[in-house]
């Protein structure tokens, strides 16, 4: 028999599990590890902006949560190491690791250098790979747990990032290919793909209305609506669930282009 008392909780309780969030000063990961926390888990925020990151910790052990900062550019493997090495002193094990840190640089092809597009890129993917080849073991040993890999909706078009677009493709890639690897040990490992969330990342940008214009449901995301699909996969709600890709942009990628043609053409 179904105990739904018991079904209903693994999708809300991460008590007595460990998280890492990386890009987690601010923006979306902020949010992603507060929700994680308020949810139970003891949380590390890592980022490379200290004082945001020590000010978050902060606030947020103010309120009750479990949580610590923890300088970390997700370029260095050494560093990532270091991060592990404070978490299994701190509470001993490793359950959930959400890569979310990402930079974005909006240049086409031809203006955009070979040292921008390698710099993007060892954010967003060469960071996310490190954080799980150091990480996946370490959650392996006590029994499983999540990846979450924050992707975007544009690893599923062309875009006007080549190099963030490219990036957030290898994540797909990453997350599939992981997925494979790690389900033997019970590491689940999925992507995030978000549509439009107004951040730091983007704020001010002139692509903000447009995109917003196309977006059938007709708003940006909010990050607490990205935070719970993140717990959805951090929790044992989602056990499972591996190697997939979850896009939550309001309809965009659905058809968005279609959609536009359907009103210009006054079908819709
Ligand atoms: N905002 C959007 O519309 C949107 C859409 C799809 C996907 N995303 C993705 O969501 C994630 C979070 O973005 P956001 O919108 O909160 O932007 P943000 O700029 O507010 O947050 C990104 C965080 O990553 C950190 N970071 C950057 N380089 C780092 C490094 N080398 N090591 C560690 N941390 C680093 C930044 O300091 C920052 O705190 C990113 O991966 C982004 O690509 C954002």
């Amino acid at each position: 028999m179904t105990d739904f008392t018991k079904a209903a909780r693994a999708l809300t309780d991460l008590s007595g599990k460990t998280a890492i969030v990386t890009g987690a000063a601010r923006g979306q990961g902020a949010i992603e590890a507060e929700m994680l926390a308020t949810a139970g888990a003891s949380v590390l925020l890592c980022d490379v902006l200290e004082d945001d990151g020590i000010a978050l910790a902060a606030r947020l052990t103010g309120q009750g949560l479990d949580v610590r900062f923890r300088a970390l550019d997700v370029t260095c493997e050494a560093a990532w190491q270091a991060a592990l090495d404070a978490v299994r002193d701190w509470t001993g094990r490793l359950d959930i690791l959400v890569n979310n840190a990402g930079i974005i640089n909006r240049k086409i092809i031809r203006d955009m250098s070979v040292e921008e597009w390698r710099k993007v890129m060892d954010v967003n993917a060469t960071g996310a790979f490190i954080g799980i080849k150091l990480a996946a073991p370490m959650i392996a040993e006590t029994g499983g747990g999540s990846i979450v890999n924050i992707s975007s909706n544009s690893a599923f078009s062309g875009h006007y990032d080549p190099a963030y677009t490219s990036s957030k493709w290898a994540l797909r890639g990453l997350t599939r290919t992981a997925a494979m690897e790690f389900a033997q040990d019970n590491v689940r490992v999925n992507a995030i793909c978000p549509g439009l969330i107004v951040t730091d990342l983007n704020r001010g940008s002139p692509h903000l209305a447009p995109m917003i214009g196309m977006t059938p449901m007709g708003r940006s995301g909010e990050a607490d609506e990205v935070a719970q699909l993140v717990l959805f996969l951090a929790s044992d709600g989602s056990g499972f669930i591996t190697g997939e890709d979850f896009v939550i942009d309001g309809g965009f990628t659905a058809g968005a282009g279609y959609r536009r043609v359907a009103k210009e053409t006054g079908l819709l």
